[in-house]
C-alpha cells in the first residue's frame, strides 16, 4: 500500500487519503461524524445483543474500533472485536492523527493499546472490550457461521475496490451473521443495496450523517 496523506474534513478531524488510489479512509465531509453516525449510532446502539461479538471490515486507523470502545465502557456492554486488515498502517502514521486527543484524551492509552495488541489473537484492552486483530484478506479468508451480531461494513468504495463488494463477500458475510444480526455500512448505492438482499439479508436504507452521504444501508438478518 503506497504512503498516505493526511486530510482534515469538513468535522474538523483528519483523515488519511491515497494518492495513486483517489481514495480517502473516511467520509471529506467529517471523519468522525461519519465513523459515529454510520457504526455507532445506527449499529452498536441499535444492536439489542449483550455480549455483542463485532466483525469489522477494514481496521485502517482503529477510529472504529476506538469509539467502540468508548461505546462499550459507557454502556457496560461486553464487546468481542474482530478486525480485518490486509494493510496494516504503522505507528508513525496512525499517531499522526491524533484521535485519542481529539476525541477523548484521558482515554489514548485504550488507542495505544488497541493498536499495539498482537495480530491474531484475542486481546483484552478494557474491562468491557477484547479485540482480535486478524491480519488477512477478506477475499480469500473463510468465517465461521452465525458468529457475529455486527458487522462494520468499511471497505473502501466500491469504484476503487469491486471485489470487495462482491456477491461471494456479501453471501460469506450473511452466513457469518447470527440470526438477528445487523450490518451497517455508509454505502447506500443500488447494486450494494441488491446484493446484500441477494444475500438474503433485510436492508434499510436510513438517513446518512450531518453534513455527509444523503443515505446509509444498514442490512438485517431476520
Ligand atoms: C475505509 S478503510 C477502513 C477505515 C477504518 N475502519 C477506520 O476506522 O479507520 C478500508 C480498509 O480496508 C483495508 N483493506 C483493503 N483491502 C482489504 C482486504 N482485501 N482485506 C482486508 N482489509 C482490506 C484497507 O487497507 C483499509 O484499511
Amino acid at each position: 500500500m503506497e504512503q498516505p496523506l493526511i486530510e482534515i474534513t469538513a468535522d474538523g478531524s483528519p483523515t488519511l487519503y491515497l494518492p495513486k488510489m483517489d481514495e480517502h479512509y473516511h467520509s471529506v465531509k467529517g471523519a468522525l461524524a461519519e465513523s459515529l453516525h454510520v457504526f455507532i449510532q445506527t449499529g452498536f446502539r441499535h444492536s439489542i445483543l449483550c455480549p455483542l461479538t463485532i466483525f469489522e471490515v477494514g481496521f485502517g486507523t482503529g477510529l472504529n474500533a476506538f469509539l467502540t470502545l468508548l461505546e462499550s465502557e459507557t454502556s457496560q456492554r461486553k464487546v468481542t472485536y474482530y478486525t480485518i486488515e490486509l494493510y496494516p498502517l504503522s505507528t508513525e502514521q496512525v499517531n499522526m492523527l491524533q484521535y485519542p486527543q481529539i476525541i477523548a484524551p484521558e482515554n489514548t492509552f485504550y488507542f495505544e493499546a488497541i493498536h499495539q495488541a498482537e495480530w491474531n489473537t484475542p486481546i483484552k484492552i478494557s474491562p468491557y472490550f477484547t479485540i482480535h486483530k486478524i491480519k488477512g484478506d477478506l477475499t480469500r479468508i473463510s468465517l465461521p457461521s452465525e458468529s457475529f451480531g455486527l458487522i462494520y461494513y468499511d471497505a473502501f468504495a466500491p469504484e476503487k475496490q469491486p471485489d470487495m463488494w462482491s456477491e461471494e463477500i456479501f453471501s460469506k458475510i450473511s452466513d457469518a451473521m447470527s440470526p438477528g444480526g445487523i450490518l451497517t455500512t455508509y454505502c447506500a448505492k443500488g447494486e450494494v443495496r441488491r446484493r446484500l438482499q441477494q444475500s438474503g439479508l433485510t436492508v434499510e436504507r436510513l438517513p446518512g450523517p450531518p453534513g455527509g452521504k444523503r443515505e446509509i444501508l444498514r442490512a438485517t438478518k431476520l
